[in-house]
């Protein structure tokens, strides 16, 4: 089996982390969201893994090869995210007439796909997918199943959601499916939806197989959803301090990197604060994770993701903040008084 990863699309509602940099790098405890979903792929034994990257893909391409992966790892080009199912037409020479799992490279799931890949591999199915009960069925493809569970149709962004089974963004495939994609037409959001190319295999008589998702899921596509993603994996944290620590709490789970200082403050996991960071007098609280080179002084933050280089200083308290690279956030003594922003587009502040 090979693996199609996909890594394009513009992230607008991720605006303004997205303006810099492709919204899949964005990340979860310290590593790409991306990651997770390559990592998925190997472990459930894949050799042949292709990243679908767009807009970004210097960016994409630079930080995948930054690690050893323990597969081939090649990309593919997508000029223009023209939807899912397009970006399986575009695979298709590289696939070739072998079966594959796509992973959108947005998407975490906690206990992986090994279990549901081993089963695809053993089934007669044409595809394998997985569904999630979800409170917000409108904003994914939803199933619409018969009494025995069997699919009976799949419906992208339904106005009036027949379930509350969101298909999560992972789907198993036979190479039957490029023919699917070839015969569908785009969406209203003029998209090749791989929910439509699904649907025309049920349509036509062939065996489209789903199993439910017993543990967390998360599709990452706003700001609340990275948080969210944040404390999920969190919570999962090993113990691991590597910095120093001088006159400071440590309670729960914490993961420190390499070179970190830690100065009169008071840290309580589960937590992770990446490689050479300065913490001094500051209160870092649960689910909050911060990356590498930052520095906090007189902070409290909590339920939050900073990423690197940043500075933060005697601001108060912060709560479920989301906090791009190189961000400088301090309270400054300066006369007159008042709050000063220089602020990105669709930047949000909620004082
Ligand atoms: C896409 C799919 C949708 C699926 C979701 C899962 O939605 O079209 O069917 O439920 O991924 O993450 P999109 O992220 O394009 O809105």
């Amino acid at each position: 089996m090979k693996g199609l990863v996909l890594s394009g699309g513009h992230g607008t509602r991720l605006r303004p982390l997205t303006y810099s940099q492709q919204k899949q790098l964005i990340p979860v405890a310290n590593k790409p969201i991306l990651f997770y979903a390559i990592e998925d792929v190997i472990e459930a034994g894949v050799k042949e893994v292709y990243v679908v990257v767009g807009p970004n893909k210097e960016q994409v391409i630079e930080t995948v090869n930054s690690r050893n992966w323990d597969a081939d790892i090649d990309f593919i080009y997508q000029p223009e995210p023209e939807g899912l199912a397009h970006a399986v037409k575009i695979s298709q020479d590289y696939i070739g007439d072998e079966s594959f799992v796509m992973y959108l490279g947005d998407n975490i799931l906690k206990s992986g796909i090994v279990d549901f890949a081993n089963e695809f591999k053993k089934n007669e199915s044409d595809t394998s997918i997985l569904l999630s009960k979800v409170p917000n069925p409108q904003q994914f493809g939803v199933a619409d199943l018969r009494k025995d569970g069997s699919v009976k149709r799949l419906i992208e962004k339904p106005k009036k959601p027949p379930s509350n089974y969101a298909l999560v963004g992972i789907y198993f495939f036979k190479p039957i499916i490029f023919e699917a994609v070839n015969n569908i037409k785009p969406s209203w959001r003029n998209e090749l939806e791989i929910t439509d190319a699904i649907q025309w295999l049920i349509e036509n008589g062939y065996k489209v197989k789903s199993n439910i998702v017993k543990d967390w899921w998360k599709d990452t596509g706003k700001p609340e959803d990275i948080l969210e993603a944040n404390r999920l994996v969190l919570d999962d944290i090993e113990q691991n301090v590597q910095g120093t620590e001088e006159n400071s709490r440590l309670f729960g789970r914490i993961y420190v990197g390499e070179g970190t200082e830690i100065k009169n403050s008071t840290i309580k996991g589960p937590c992770i604060i990446g490689r050479n960071c300065s913490i001094k007098s500051s209160y870092i609280g649960p689910f909050t994770s911060i990356g590498d080179n930052c520095i906090l002084t007189g902070t409290e933050i909590e339920d939050s993701v900073i990423l690197g280089g940043s500075l933060i200083s005697n601001t108060g308290r912060l709560v479920e903040c989301l906090i791009g690279r190189n961000v400088k956030i301090v309270r400054a003594s300066r006369i007159p008084k008042g709050t000063k922003f220089v602020v990105g587009d669709y930047s949000e502040i909620d004082l």
